[in-house]
């Protein structure tokens, strides 16, 4: 790859990484996944733990619910912490935690499966078996990563709730899942304050009726609400006998469910994304090792939060299952000082970095002195996830953070495809805002309105055409809207909902949404949710929400919304309006501004025209306004 003349500005691979990466020749690998991609998943399924093997690695007989490693039976928890505790490798460091107060804590392989055993065995205890949903809302503490794999080692499905979500975000979540268990935390540190989640939780269980038992985790240790009969302490359960280290995995078929993660989508509320424990295992390993190129010494940082679909694959299963050393922090990049990741950075001898655009901006503007206080020479490799990179963010990040000596891994994926699906890897000749081209094995394209592949640099949907084993499997109890969403739009094509284009060395750019779903620092939040919440103030109508382009944040929420007759707004109405968005969806869903209007563009048939707000606001032709109802 090094020696092709590619266009554009690029940055070819530095020869030190490529020596000793996983993979050298990426031509070499794409050929060989090309021509076979079955097998070429089965040889690295083959490096997983199975209890026994599968007797077809494909079934598309009812497509396009997939299904892969068909009679497979496995248990990822087995992949990521037994495996790894039989030989030397049980004293290897598999977490080291840092709380934005100081706190620390590590654990190492063998620590960590104990510590899930004991976690698994109270939620047993708790009435948990195979096939129960556990929601968890937490912080970024250890807690929540045992949580979640003490749930899968027993077969129950986690659903976790970003902590950063609210009230009604939290209530809706509890209730589709039906889940018996809501594992929380008495609070979490952010920025020197405490978010007060299990007041927030307990906000939402008045709202939600199906949850049994609330397990509460202490973090914070301020005083908090505790329900008799209801909530009960963990580390007081964890004294218990019944708490005690002697819990096996429970055998899986490879299509049983791991877990439930809630998105936003085009239209309508959150829906729930189902992973299962073969495919997901077999597609977060093989990427992370691949494009990471974890190796055997290596401390590797994905600083998202385990609440999204980053923190699920690539903080707690993919690099567990690669049986490398995972760092976490629980806090705010900048808290005390804007140094405070340089300074981990330093302190731990992080070798890989994975962050979020908007988290690379926003350091960015605290200028270079901050991490050249820093020594970061021990920095490998950098990864950037969430939304387009622009290419000055990313020569700043690959100079001033990576020393120029480090390639940036810009990763393209989405909740529903579980694993990286448009990637570099360390020997790729890099070109600043592409994540170059989709991992072996995957065929994507972009395609135009009918379906037919777009030219060089020309935009259009961004779409999969071979199906992925971390492929989601449904959305959960909605199957009809896993078909109508994903599959409906081109036959036998997953639409990704974004757009993009691909240049003339075949390196694909992506763009962004197509879709109602709003990237706000990288999070990603439907215009639906926020406008519901808007329209549960008393004073409103109407509201219509749309995402505004910002420099530090990606984009921005603008919301345009109509008073009830008779509303009378006070001086500081738009403010009051701005947190009761915070408290119903969360400090995120904010929007940044809001504007009262008379009425809203619609359609005949009553639909809000999104397209032609934003086309207002932004000072921009509206385009077709034939089906504008006025
Ligand atoms: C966007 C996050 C450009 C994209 C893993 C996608 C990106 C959505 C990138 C999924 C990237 C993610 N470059 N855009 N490297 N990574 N996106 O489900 O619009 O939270 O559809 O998954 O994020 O967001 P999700």
């Amino acid at each position: 790859m090094a020696e092709k003349n590619l266009s554009g500005d690029v940055y070819y691979p530095p020869n030190g990484i490529v020596k000793n990466a996983h993979i050298k020749d990426w031509d070499e690998l794409n050929a060989r996944a090309h021509d076979d991609y079955q097998g070429f998943w089965a040889s690295i399924a083959e490096e997983l733990h199975w209890y026994k093997k599968w007797d077809a690695v494909l079934d598309d007989s009812g497509k396009p619910f997939y299904k892969w490693f068909v009679g497979g039976r496995t248990n990822i928890v087995h992949s990521c912490l037994d495996r790894h505790t039989e030989g030397a490798h049980r004293n290897k460091l598999a977490l080291i935690w840092e709380g934005e107060d100081g706190a620390f804590q590590s654990y190492s392989y063998f620590a960590l499966l104990r510590e899930t055993k004991r976690f698994a065995n109270v939620l047993k205890s708790l009435g948990v078996r195979k096939g129960d949903r556990v929601t968890l809302y937490m912080g970024r503490i250890p807690e929540l990563a045992i949580g979640m794999l003490a749930c899968a080692r027993i077969g129950a499905m986690h659903s976790v709730v970003y902590g950063g979500f609210s009230v009604e975000a939290l209530h809706e979540r509890l209730e589709d899942s039906h889940s018996k268990v809501l594992i929380v935390s008495d609070g979490a540190y952010q920025r020197g304050k405490i978010v007060p989640l299990k007041d927030i939780a307990d906000e939402a269980l008045q709202r939600a009726a199906t949850v049994e038992s609330v397990l509460v985790v202490r973090r914070t240790g301020e005083p908090i609400n505790m329900e008799s009969g209801r909530d009960m302490w963990y580390h007081e359960l964890a004294k218990l006998p019944i708490a005690n280290v002697d819990c096996p995995c429970e055998e899986m078929d490879a299509e049983d469910p791991l877990f439930l993660l809630y998105t936003s989508g085009t239209t309508g509320k959150p829906k729930a994304i189902l992973h299962t424990h073969g495919g997901y295992m077999v597609g977060t390993y093989a990427t992370l090792k691949y494009v990471f190129d974890i190796q055997e010494q290596d401390r590797y940082w994905c600083a998202a939060d385990p609440g999204w679909i980053t923190g699920h694959s690539y903080i707690v299963y993919g690099p567990l299952l690669n049986g490398a050393t995972n760092f976490m922090y629980e806090g705010a990049p900048t808290y005390p000082y804007p140094n405070r990741w340089w300074q981990m950075i330093e302190k731990y001898g992080i070798n890989i970095l994975y962050t979020a655009p908007t988290a690379i901006r926003g350091l960015m503007r605290f200028g270079e002195n901050w991490p050249n206080r820093h020594d970061l020479s021990s920095l490998r490799l950098l990864g950037s996830v969430g939304e387009p990179i622009n290419p000055e963010a990313w020569k700043w990040y690959h100079r001033v953070i990576g020393g120029g000596r480090c390639p940036i891994m810009d990763t393209w994926w989405q909740t529903e495809t579980g694993m990286f699906m448009i990637t570099p890897m360390p020997c790729v000749a890099l070109k600043p805002g592409s994540g170059t081209r989709p991992f072996p094995g995957i065929e994507m394209d972009i395609y135009n309105e009918e379906g037919k592949p777009v030219g060089a640099n020309e935009e259009g949907y961004l779409v999969i055409k071979t199906p992925w084993p971390a492929m989601l499997r449904t959305i959960y109890g909605d199957p009809d809207r896993y078909v109508e969403q994903y599959w409906s739009k081109y036959e036998g094509v997953y639409m990704t909902g974004d757009s993009a284009k691909r240049d003339e060395d075949g390196y694909y750019w992506v763009i962004g949404r197509v879709d109602d779903v709003i990237k706000v620092s990288g999070y990603r939040l439907g215009t639906a949710e926020i406008e519901s919440a808007l329209v549960s103030h008393h004073d409103i109508a109407e509201a219509a929400v749309i995402g505004l382009p910002h420099d530090v944040k990606g984009n921005v929420i603008h919301a345009f919304v109509i008073l009830r007759a008779g509303a009378a707004p006070g001086e500081h109405f738009i403010e009051e309006l701005r947190q009761h968005v915070g408290h119903e969806v969360g400090p995120i869903a904010k929007p940044e501004h809001i504007e009262i209007v008379d009425s809203l563009p619609k359609t005949r048939s009553g639909k809000i025209m999104r397209r032609v707000l934003k086309a207002q606001a932004l000072g921009e032709d509206p385009g077709n306004l034939s089906t504008l109802e006025e």
